[in-house]
């Protein structure tokens, strides 16, 4: 097959919602629609999470949180699809962050009882930073949920983004009868855990018709015109351009643990979601069909193993084809690496793969050579740019309780700060070690692995900081303020200067005190 067919049958997307949203059932039926997993029946929906499906690190097991990231590939129709999973957990949020920068189109799955909660918000801001098209899935419309046009409402204020609506809910909980696809004018109707093929579809030539009105009684017939008379009148037909452009988010409802409304998601998915895109560079920008390899690394996995630290390090495909054993250029090392066991994914059965297009993410073996953001070419020296650091919010001194293994805890928490798992600071003119993370659960992470892994035990010390900013601007004046707040400065690993402000106050009276700083909550993954 040409390069350029490859791309285009490609789509590399996440799915995001805030937890028990249901991102991991729809996950799951997704995968049964593709015939990547067989499952005879309903499957509880957290099964893929509490099996070794999805799940790589024992910690996980342990707590049955999904910590880790990983990839699912299945094919669909002519399409290829390579699914990136993303930890549910708020504490492992910035791990869901770095994926996002490895996609090009997500899913949002809302649950259609609790609206937009806390963690959507902010993987929405994300998605806005990319412009990142999005679907989407108003989930567990089998539940008392709230009304369909008030959530609508809710979305898109809260969420600052237009929406269309293409299957729209006939009632919801107890008298959910089924989904009307406004595009198609038919209605798919509701029956609990049934196959999608077992789903009776109505097709609506006449909305009056008398066994129509028989089948969802009068009430819900009548909302049923109501609704269609209103959403006919403002939503003409979906411009896929302002989807593609993040302007629109197209919207499908359903029941994901029912298997219900999920095949219009997914046609709809198929044929309108990105193929590969364009990637900016330090250079220029890339395109997938570019006949010149390149890839960067957007996650690191420690590997189950304790006894062998290796790691694995994903590697997401930009340009041309990645073939195995073939020396690439690691930008920031200098240095030409090949990897003779490159391998695909579907969950957590590898396989070793020949060859790798745009959209696919290929699993390298790293003992040690990677960092988030690293680039591999075919020799040209750029770096992938848009592989943002977000500021942690909980900062903590970390402490060698064991003197006789001070190595192995710096090598240990330079490791696991290159895996992405935490950021490493230091104090600014002194030796302290900050960890910053995004959640209470990392530390936990870092204390079990440090000791597992490197032997090495360490405690943490509370730290009254809520933000790191890193400074940016006038030079000068950047090094008068470093000296003069210097208990608040702290170097990142790749020895920019931060600022840690103790509360909002103070970080907003810094920021007015000093008009020649700009103070960044985000900052772009440098290699040093
Ligand atoms: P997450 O990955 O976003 O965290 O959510 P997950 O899919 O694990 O779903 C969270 C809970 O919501 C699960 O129930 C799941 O069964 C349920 N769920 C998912 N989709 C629907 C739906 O369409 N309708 C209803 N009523 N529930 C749904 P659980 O009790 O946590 O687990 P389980 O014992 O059911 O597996």
């Amino acid at each position: 097959m040409r390069l350029e067919d490859e791309i285009q049958r490609r789509k590399t997307f996440a799915i995001i919602s805030h937890p028990d949203a249901g991102k991991t059932t729809l996950t799951e039926k997704l995968l049964l629609f593709g015939g990547a997993i067989q499952v005879a029946g309903a499957v509880k929906s957290n099964k893929i999470k509490r099996s070794t499906t999805s799940d790589f690190m024992e910690i996980e097991k342990q707590r049955g949180i999904s910590v880790s990231t990983s990839v699912m590939s299945f094919a669909y129709k002519n399409y290829l699809i390579n699914l990136l999973d993303t930890p549910g957990h708020k504490d492992f949020a910035e791990d869901t962050y770095r994926t996002l920068t490895a996609v090009d189109s997500v899913i949002l799955v809302i649950d259609s009882v609790n609206g937009v909660e806390a963690q959507t918000l902010r993987l929405m801001e994300v998605c806005r930073m990319r412009a990142t098209p999005i679907m989407i899935f108003i989930n567990k419309l089998d539940r008392d949920g709230k009304n369909y046009f008030d959530l609508f409402e809710e979305i898109e204020k809260k969420l600052n983004i237009a929406l269309h609506p293409i299957t729209i809910p006939i009632n919801n909980g107890k008298n959910f009868k089924g989904v009307y696809n406004l595009e198609q004018k038919n209605i798919r109707f509701f029956s609990p855990h049934s196959k999608d093929s077992e789903q009776e579809i109505f097709n609506v030539e006449d909305l009056n018709n008398a066994e129509l009105i028989a089948k969802i009684g009068e009430v819900d017939h009548k909302h049923l015109i109501d609704d269609i008379h209103l959403l006919e009148g403002v939503y003409g037909k979906l411009n896929t351009s302002d989807y593609l452009n993040a302007r629109i988010a197209p919207v499908f409802c359903g029941s994901a643990v029912n298997n219900f409304g999920i095949l219009e998601l997914l046609e709809h998915f198929i044929n309108l979601a990105p193929s590969p895109l364009n990637r900016a560079t330090t250079v220029k920008v890339i395109e997938p069909q570019d006949s010149k390899f390149s890839g960067f690394i957007f996650k690191i996995h420690a590997n189950l193993d304790p006894k062998h630290r290796d790691r694995i390090a994903f590697l997401r495909v930009c340009s041309g084809v990645f073939k195995r054993n073939t020396y690439y250029h690691h930008v920031r090392l200098q240095k030409d690496l090949r990897f003779s066991n490159p391998y695909t994914f579907m969950a957590s059965q590898k396989e070793v793969l020949e060859d790798a297009y745009p959209g696919d993410v290929v699993g390298l073996f790293d003992t040690g050579n990677f960092k988030i953001g690293d680039t591999l070419t075919t020799g040209d020296d750029f770096y992938f740019t848009g592989i943002p650091t977000f500021s942690p919010e909980i900062f903590k001194e970390l402490v060698n309780k064991n003197p006789m293994k001070t190595k192995q805890l710096e090598k240990g928490i330079l490791q696991l700060t290159d895996e992405g798992i935490a950021q490493l600071f230091t104090q600014f003119g002194g030796n302290k070690k900050i960890i910053g993370c995004v959640g209470d659960l990392q530390f936990e992470v870092i204390q079990y692995r440090l000791l597992n892994e490197y032997g090495a035990t360490c405690s943490f010390n509370t730290l009254p900081f809520y933000k790191a900013c890193w400074l940016e601007g006038d030079k000068t004046a950047i090094e008068n303020f470093a000296k003069f707040k210097q208990a608040n400065i702290a170097l990142d690993k790749t020895d920019k200067l931060v600022y840690l402000a103790q509360s909002e106050w103070f970080l907003n009276t810094e920021i007015r005190n000093n008009p020649d700083i700009s103070f960044l909550f985000t900052n772009e993954t440098q290699q040093k």
